[in-house]
């Protein structure tokens, strides 16, 4: 099945969106139901929705994400993840905010397909306003492993695994 990524806009759809009941879920859907086209208005996020076009209904959303302009603690293993020392305390990035796949889609690696287009959409935000990084704060344990399992190369930065924390470096 192809997809399309279009930016959250006024006309899609997104009422009926769920990505289920798991731990934290139900937050992912209420920001799309609520908060994500007046938060993205505001500058404070970009939303991007994955449509399935080959729906026979009207496209249906198969997931969504949100990045968010954010600072990173310049930690010594980030630092050696860029080409040059430098002395500031943060850098700037971007955060993948929210990121749910839709309940008909998940078991599908859809999961995976979504924070390929996030690490894709950040990058191409670097290009024209600069970010090192993408940040990801994973809810829970099974979340941070899953993220881990995707082998993009997210490092997780806290060895006491206090902090679930993964960067990912961009470019
Ligand atoms: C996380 C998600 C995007 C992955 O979608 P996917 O690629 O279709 O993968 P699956 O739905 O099969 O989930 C992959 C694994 O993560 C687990 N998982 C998914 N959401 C979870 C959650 N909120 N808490 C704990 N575990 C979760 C699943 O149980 C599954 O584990 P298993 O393989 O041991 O059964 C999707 O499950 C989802 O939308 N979850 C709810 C929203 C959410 O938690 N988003 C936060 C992501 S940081």
């Amino acid at each position: 099945m192809t997809f399309s990524l279009e930016r959250l806009h006024e006309s899609h759809d997104v009422r009926t969106f769920t990505c289920g009941e798991r731990s934290g879920a139900i937050e992912i859907d209420r920001y799309l139901h609520e908060f994500a086209i007046v938060e993205q208005a505001a500058g404070l996020a970009s939303v991007w929705l994955a449509l399935d076009k080959t729906s026979t209904l009207a496209p249906c959303i198969v997931g969504y994400f949100a990045l968010s302009p954010t600072s990173v603690r310049l930690s010594p293993a980030l630092q050696d993840l860029l080409p040059l020392r430098v002395s500031y305390a943060q850098v700037g990035g971007y955060l993948l905010g929210r990121l749910g796949v839709s309940v008909r889609y998940q078991g599908s690696d859809w999961g995976s397909t979504l924070v390929a287009a996030a690490i894709a959409k950040a990058n191409q935000l670097r290009e024209g306003g600069g970010g090192a990084f993408l940040a990801v704060d994973p809810k829970n344990d099974r979340l941070a492993h899953w993220y881990d399992e995707l082998q993009f190369g997210f490092l997780a930065l806290d060895p006491t695994g206090k902090s679930r924390r993964r960067v990912l470096k961009l470019g």
